[in-house]
């Protein structure tokens, strides 16, 4: 079983056809318009290549999480205007993804053009994976690509349904670069530092669960460091912890420490009284009664930087501290600088993570900036991606 790439579809030529591409426009909108385009740049190559091989191209993406209904601000549109603009081409819009209205646009479309569809999840069949409105998708062309790496994790109508109802399927372009950079995370050159922030436990149990025994050095920030400095009876204050997760905490160290593998805590925190931005910050060993962490300590990040030094491969998902606020900003900057400086095969994940290194000018630094934060975490712990699967012939 093999997935064909853009270049073995394109060898059998695609002139005049009328090729479905599943993008992964979700991008983040201000005031109407796109504020950051980095995941529409990231899917141009493939849509380019079909353009000059002569396709009839139609797009289709969600944008946001509208549980199936029509929200105006989460309508495609103002992407539509951003596109046409990056690719210096006119990009035609379709209010509706099924049906006569897309049916008619397409029969207007020429070759080597692009219409754009409403956003799919205004359908509550595109996340339920409906068999009939998978069917009304796939009856709008004939051929299938999927290039939405940071949605390949949901068996949705456009990523899985679909595909069912096309001979010819392929993975786009930056589809197959995302899986072939963070396939180097799951075959490692060692040593592996893994570096894990975010606000909780919970969210990322599966992925600590996986990489505790993976990778050489796991090292935690973020908020869920505290769950495990609290599981193992250190001292939190009012820092945001997870009791129902203590166990859990403890069984990650273990599988760690049983695989020969290192765990690394922060040692030191950046600390408040208050979760505000103007808060008064200090940095202390424990944390005191009264106070919460909000970032790692000098020390910590120092000590993260420097197994970034010794790592030969690196992955990095989600920020060492509340980022957004300027005080509690300088743990997840260091490590990104020392992320940035390593050696090593660098592979970066998670909206906050790569906001941390584009706002530092690190991005050509980086081996790679992975468009995917979920489907990232589920690639690189094992998990097979729905989306990818689907695509196997
Ligand atoms: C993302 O932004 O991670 C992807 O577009 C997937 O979005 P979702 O988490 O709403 O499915």
């Amino acid at each position: 079983m093999g997935v064909q790439t853009l270049d073995d579809l394109l060898a059998r030529g695609v002139r005049g056809q009328r090729v479905f591409v599943r993008s992964d426009l979700n991008v983040p909108l201000r005031d109407g318009a796109v504020a950051d385009d980095s995941r529409l740049c990231a899917s141009l190559p493939t849509l380019r290549r079909l353009c000059e091989a002569g396709a009839r191209v139609i797009v289709a993406s969600h944008l946001g999480r509208p549980k199936g209904e029509r929200v105006a601000t989460l309508s495609l549109r103002p992407v539509a205007a951003r596109l046409a603009q990056l690719l210096g081409a006119g990009v035609a819009f379709c209010d509706e993804c099924v049906g006569e209205q897309p049916r008619a646009a397409i029969d207007e479309l020429g070759a080597g053009r692009l219409l754009l569809l409403e956003n799919l999840r205004f359908y509550a069949g595109e996340e339920r994976n409906d068999p009939d409105f998978a069917k009304a998708l796939a009856a709008l062309a004939d051929v299938y690509v999927n290039d939405a790496f940071g949605t390949a994790h949901r068996a949705h109508a456009s990523t899985e349904g679909m595909t069912a109802h096309f001979d010819r399927v392929a993975a786009g372009d930056l589809l197959n670069s995302e899986l072939r950079h963070l396939q180097v995370i799951r075959e490692p050159n060692r040593p592996l530092l893994v570096i894990l922030g975010g606000a909780k436990v919970s969210d990322k149990l599966s992925v600590l669960e996986a990489l505790a025994p993976h990778a050489d050095v796991l090292a935690i920030g973020g908020a869920m460091a505290y769950t495990f400095i609290a599981a193992n009876g250190g001292a939190t204050g009012k820092s945001l912890v997870e009791p129902d997760r203590f166990d859990a905490a403890l069984a990650v160290q273990r599988a760690a420490r049983d695989a020969g593998r290192r765990l690394l805590l922060p040692s030191d925190h950046v600390v408040a009284d208050r979760f505000e931005a103007d808060a008064p910050a200090r940095v202390v060993a424990e944390i005191p009664d009264g106070a919460l962490g909000l970032d790692i300590g000098p020390e910590t990040a120092k000590r993260y930087a420097a197994e970034a030094r010794n790592a030969r491969t690196i992955f990095w998902n989600g920020p060492m501290g509340v980022f957004e606020m300027e005080a509690f900003a300088a743990g997840t900057r260091t490590v990104a600088a020392a992320v940035g400086d390593s050696p090593a095969t660098s592979v970066v994940g998670g909206g906050d993570s790569l906001a941390a290194i584009h706002q530092l000018g690190l991005a050509d630094r980086i081996d790679h900036l992975s468009t995917g934060g979920g489907a990232s975490l589920e690639f690189v712990q094992g998990l097979t991606l729905p989306g990818v699967a689907a695509l196997e012939r």
